[in-house]
């Protein structure tokens, strides 16, 4: 058996538990709004027509905001199709998903959905078919108080209180070619610079993200992230990051190692951002937004659209079941996440529900979670304080994707105030255990409050609606602390949390 271990210190801190860091994402995309969080014929639907059950889950995940309405939706949104009664809403065709939205959820009741959820909303506007003018529409309809026509309209559709929307996407991936309205970068910049500082006239107080690359692997990426920010860097304070690049593919050592790849998105987007700062001679920096991530399987059929006259309402798509290996490497994405609590202020996995999804919905029926439910809720809930840099020293493990990186990968959060302490560590070896040593210098009198793994024999194993309990984070019986010293065995393919706290708590 081979070992690993990890130095923490309090002193050496990256910076705090940011719980924007614990996003999450509603699409109007197949069964996410539909049948997903909305599903008025549900035994738990309320007045609105809200799954209670899935409000629950939402809770229990620990998700903290949530960005609405899209995603590739929003490039071909009319927003006002959503709002007023609802029998007089039109159904349209959504192109990005080649479906129908009957538009019986729009903007008031995604803000009634995100209060009974408690959760903070991020909403993005259409840069796509649309520009400056709807943008600011929305965000008068949303925040102004009223006294205007468009912040009246919503006190008369029932929302007497602006909704104070902080967070705004600045439209989606614009750099893809599959987005409706694509742009190059230099058409984006303008618009997106124009469109901030239209909507800061309005709102000084908003949050904004503009649009960087869809992925690491666009051809534009780095030029992209470079001209956009150079045209609207003192008009937003995020720059989005996307990634779906993960799936196991037969190549299990590389899949792993997935983190490894957010890390190094990370650092690029971060660097190209501080290369435009020097530029300007600024003294602020631009945070990420790492607003879509997760496990894709892009390539299964259930990730196809429709198509030809078939332009169903809430079609199954994009509903990928999750087995023990892909919880394994969310876990490590929110370790990297986490671990670049400095750069990334915001983060969302896509998506929330039924869509690449730990919730999961039967239509009228059960609810249940994937095996990605465990270790972001864990991560969520136990979390807190300042994330601190650890010192890691681990055998090698040699992946075809990412060459060679460490079989460990850990981060460790610390709260001075309540005294926990909490690791959470992957072993991303496909056929070792690994013994953790953890050097506790720094910290004094610790005890162990738990030690839970996820990890199963057989790590192709997926929950359903029958069973989705049978592989949950399970107690490590191997864990001990003595003096400075902590000790856990991880098995391979495994995701694990150690919690510690000062001996009087
Ligand atoms: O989350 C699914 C899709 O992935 C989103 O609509 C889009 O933004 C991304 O390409």
């Amino acid at each position: 058996m081979s070992s690993a271990s990890i130095t923490a210190d309090p002193a050496f801190v990256v910076g705090p538990v940011r719980r924007r860091t614990f996003g999450a994402f509603v699409e109007h995309l197949g069964r996410c709004v539909y049948t997903g969080i909305h599903d008025p014929d549900h035994p738990s639907a309320d007045e609105d027509g809200f799954r209670h059950d899935v409000i629950d889950l939402t809770r229990e995940l620990g998700v903290s905001t949530v960005r609405y309405p899209g995603g590739n939706f929003v490039s071909g949104y009319r927003w006002e199709d959503g709002v007023g009664p609802v029998s007089e809403r039109p159904a349209r065709v959504d192109l990005a998903w080649h479906s129908t939205d009957p538009n019986l959820v729009g903007v008031d009741e995604f803000m009634r959905w995100a209060t009974k959820a408690g959760v903070e909303p991020m909403m993005a506007v259409n840069l796509g078919t649309r520009g400056v003018q709807e943008a600011l529409d929305l965000l008068e309809y949303c925040n102004v108080p009223g006294g205007t026509e468009l912040s009246d309209r919503r006190r008369a559709n029932g929302a007497e209180e602006p909704h104070r929307i902080r967070m705004w996407c600045l439209g989606n991936e614009m750099d893809g070619p599959w987005q409706i309205g694509h742009k190059t970068a230099e058409e984006y910049a303008r618009l997106a610079a124009e469109t901030a500082r239209a909507m800061r006239m309005m709102d000084p107080d908003l949050e904004l993200v503009v649009c960087g690359s869809s992925g690491s692997k666009m051809p534009t990426f780095g030029a992209w992230e470079q001209t956009v920010l150079t045209e609207a860097y003192e008009h937003v304070d995020y720059i989005s990051a996307h990634a779906y690049y993960w799936e196991q593919d037969g190549d299990l050592g590389s899949f792993l190692a997935s983190a490894v790849d957010m890390d190094r998105f990370i650092d690029a987007v971060s660097a190209t951002a501080d290369g435009v700062r020097a530029a300007r001679k600024d003294s602020r920096s631009i945070h990420i937004s790492f607003d879509e991530w997760n496990v894709w399987y892009q390539n299964r059929a259930e990730s196809r659209p429709p198509s030809g006259d078939d332009w169903p309402v809430a079609p199954v798509l994009l509903e990928d079941r999750y087995n023990v290996a892909d919880a394994v490497v969310v876990g490590n994405l929110l370790i990297s996440l986490l671990r670049h609590t400095d750069r990334v202020h915001a983060a969302s996995l896509a998506q929330l529900v039924n869509v690449i999804a730990p919730i999961m919905t039967e239509p009228g029926g059960r609810v249940w979670k994937q095996t990605i439910f465990h270790p972001f809720a864990l991560t969520s809930q136990f979390a807190k304080g300042d994330v601190l840099r650890l010192a890691i020293e681990s055998p090698m493990v040699d992946t075809a994707r990412f060459g060679e990186v460490t079989a460990l990968d850990a981060v460790a959060t610390y709260d001075d105030e309540s005294g926990d302490l909490v690791i959470l560590a992957t072993n991303r070896s496909a056929t070792d255990e690994l013994t953790l040593n953890v050097d506790l210098r720094g910290f004094s009198g610790l005890r162990l409050v738990e030690a839970i793994t996820l990890s199963n024999p057989d790590h192709t194993w997926s929950a359903t609606a029958d069973d989705d309990s049978s592989v949950a984070p399970r107690d490590n019986g191997t864990a001990r602390v003595v003096d400075q010293h902590a000790g856990v065995e991880l098995p391979p393919v495994s995701w694990t949390m150690l919690r510690l706290t000062r001996a009087t708590h």
